[in-house]
């Protein structure tokens, strides 16, 4: 059964090779001032910040350089908030991974803001105006290029905060794959992860239906055997390419049109980690993954294992609670296989903020609530911690 939905993305995706060269036409649809925003420095290495700096000879630009992987709201957004008001900034190109992208969705809002920007990010207070954003994607992970959330740290309160509102959309995101073949090992792995994850936070939902499963297990399958061939041979554009599309449509909601909504419970849990131990994202969901299934495998769900079971990996008949456990092996093997460390005591988490981190995730979305697939209660959080350490 399709249930009702409403799906309505307004990001143009310019997709492929040199797909770049139509950034000035894009961007002057918005203005001449631009804030360009990144990180740490790939896009420099990788010739990238020249060919935009070339592409947009005729604009003003005033950059934000340094955001940080897990962005921070103090420096990164404020700064650039700051930025966007003193230069009347009239669009936002944010080059980079998720977190350069997420940073600029926020500085997008809280520019406009008058009063404290995190009440924005919190919930607190719902946003009216944003700057228009446009971003080049380096990394195939997120999905934040066609999706309208993002995920801001706040260190001074120990929190990481998902904001989604229709808003943040991009208006426009340029993928081209080249610029992935620089990723690194670890956050090529670290980002499929991630990937990997927000299909399963959406196939893990009921009502559920053929179509979706089917459009689902075919986004893991293509991400399973593209991450593999990408780390063998990082410059192979035909992985790359693919790997960067099924990233792009994961996050968005377009898989689980009509399905119901499982509340994204993995994710509440990596984001209390990241916000106490700053671990990478795709890292804490692998780990979390298969203690995450362990923890809510029981007759209610077990048709979802089963399902994965035999599309995914092709299992033959076996008792139902066998073919669970198997696909919950698959996952593990699988990730420790492109190189994820599948213990969060590896990643320098410690286990006596364990508790502290369960009361943090129950307060910041209420993963114990009825209306979710599999409600997590503290006891529950603890045992999914405590488990993956
Ligand atoms: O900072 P630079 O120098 O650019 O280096 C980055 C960073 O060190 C590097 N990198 C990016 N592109 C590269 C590259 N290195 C070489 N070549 C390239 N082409 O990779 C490192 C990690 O970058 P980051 O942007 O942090 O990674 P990712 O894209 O995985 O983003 C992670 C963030 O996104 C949030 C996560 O919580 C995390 O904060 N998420 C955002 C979502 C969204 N907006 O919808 C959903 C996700 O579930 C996730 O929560
Ligand atoms: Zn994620």
């Amino acid at each position: 059964m399709i249930g009702n939905f409403i799906y309505n993305t307004p990001t143009k995706l310019f997709f492929g090779k040199d797909s770049i060269n139509g950034l000035p036409e894009v961007v002057g649809q918005y203005g001449k001032n631009v804030l360009l925003t990144y990180g740490g420095g790939s896009i420099k290495k990788m010739g990238l910040y020249d060919k935009v700096k070339e592409l947009l000879k005729d604009f003003n630009i005033v950059e934000l350089s340094g955001i940080e992987p897990n962005p921070k709201y103090d420096p990164s957004v404020i700064t650039g908030a700051k930025l966007c008001k003193e230069n009347n900034i009239d669009v936002i190109l944010a080059v980079g991974g998720g977190s350069v992208l997420d940073c600029s969705k926020a500085i997008s809002v809280c520019s406009l803001y008058d009063g404290e920007g995190w009440d924005l990010i919190s919930g607190k207070v719902k946003a009216t105006k944003s700057i228009p954003v446009v971003d080049i994607i380096t990394l195939a992970a997120t999905g934040s290029e066609y999706d309208a959330g993002c995920v801001i740290s706040n260190t001074a309160i120990n929190d990481k905060r998902g904001y989604v509102d229709g808003i943040l959309y991009p208006v426009a995101s340029f993928l081209d794959p080249q610029y992935t073949f620089s990723v690194s090992k670890w956050q090529t792995a670290c980002g499929t992860a991630d990937a990997i994850n927000h299909v399963l936070e959406q196939f893990f939902a009921k009502p559920n239906n053929a179509f979706n499963d089917g459009f689902m297990i075919s986004a893991i399958r293509s991400l399973m055997k593209n991450v593999k061939i990408a780390l063998e041979n990082p410059s192979d554009y035909d992985a790359r390419s693919e790997l960067m599309y099924v990233c792009t449509l994961a996050c968005n909601g377009i898989m689980s049109n009509g399905s119901g909504y499982s509340g994204w419970p993995m994710h509440s849990i990596e984001h209390a980690l990241s916000a106490y131990f700053d671990i990478t994202h795709g890292a804490g969901l692998a780990i979390i993954t298969p203690r995450w299934m362990k923890e809510i495998l029981s007759e209610n769900t077990v048709e979802r294992f089963v399902t994965l079971g035999k599309l995914l990996f092709g299992f033959d008949s076996m008792p139902d609670f066998d073919m669970a456990n198997k696909v919950i092996d698959e996952f593990y093997t699988f990730f420790e296989s492109i190189g994820i460390p599948m213990h969060l005591g590896e990643l320098g988490v410690k286990v006596d903020k364990i508790e502290e981190m369960a009361d943090h995730i129950l307060e910041n979305d209420n993963t114990s609530n009825e209306w979710m697939y599999a409600p997590l209660d503290k006891d529950a959080l603890i045992h999914i911690l405590t488990e993956s350490m």
